[in-house]
């Protein structure tokens, strides 16, 4: 049913080093984890970049925005003074960077397509196509373990991945779950809710079950709240706390 990892990095390295950087990847290395979910957004020449806000300001200085950047100025820009001295000159990765990574290294990936707004279907599109072009023997052999998983809170952007890569398995993304949540992954074709833990109940849980989907959540760095959802049934989340909550955590 959850074929993929239970425990998952959360921007990279969670909060040991910059979100969503290689250095990110390295450091969930250390700590022994092989899964992680990240953020992608498309620069203004169409290229999918590792990068959560749209804007400029917090983990890159100046002003600005992705969308109106090209990749190449993107990937010259200074993404871990913010966090520390010593990650200076940590670039903003490139999606297929942190997809080489990952597969040299086998760390499984959530992929968070994070459009800019008006950009949804665009970067749902673009994503998926890259992510079957680089996973095509993975996805041809079948085993779902090993084939990264793409979320989205955007319907429109999973709505374009499924149409251009319907092959990809899909995590609608919900920060709290509606009541007609199901009209809406069934229209998708999701294979998992993914949310957010601080508003799930048990019962919602077990209605998400019943129902036949994964679930994910986010963002669980309380060893506590982590026993207690997966008590309820739920399949696995991603955490900050690479330190406090190991990949085998239970
Ligand atoms: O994919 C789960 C989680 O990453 C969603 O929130 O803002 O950290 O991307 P955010
Ligand atoms: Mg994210």
């Amino acid at each position: 049913m959850w074929p993929y990892p239970k425990i998952v990095a959360h921007r990279g390295g969670g909060t040991l080093a910059p979100e969503n950087t290689v250095a990110g990847l390295r450091a969930g290395l250390a700590y022994g984890f092989h899964a992680v979910e990240f953020d992608v957004m498309l620069s203004r020449d169409g290229i999918g970049m590792v990068m959560h806000d749209p804007e400029f300001g917090r983990t890159v200085a100046g002003q600005g925005s992705v969308a109106e950047t090209d990749a190449i100025e993107l990937s010259g820009m200074d993404a871990g003074s913010w966090f520390g001295p010593q990650f200076r000159d940590e670039p903003v990765p490139f999606f297929t960077q942190f997809i080489d990574y990952c597969k040299q290294q086998r760390i499984w990936m959530n992929v968070e397509i994070k459009p800019a707004d008006g950009f949804e279907r665009e970067t749902g599109s673009w994503v998926a196509k890259i992510t079957r072009e680089h996973y095509a023997a993975e996805i041809a052999a079948g085993d779902p373990a090993a084939v990264p998983l793409l979320s989205s809170f955007s319907f429109e952007a999973l709505a374009a991945a499924r149409d251009a890569a319907p092959g990809l398995p899909r995590g609608y993304l919900l920060d709290t779950i509606p009541a007609d949540w199901q009209a809406q992954a069934r229209e998708l074709g999701a294979v998992a809710i993914h949310t957010n833990q601080r508003h799930l109940t048990r019962e919602l849980a077990a209605q998400v079950k019943a129902a036949g989907y994964g679930l994910f959540c986010y963002t669980v760095n309380d060893p506590e709240r982590g026993r207690e959802i997966l008590s309820w049934g739920v399949d696995g989340f991603c955490t900050d706390r690479i330190d406090l909550i190991g990949p085998t955590f239970a």
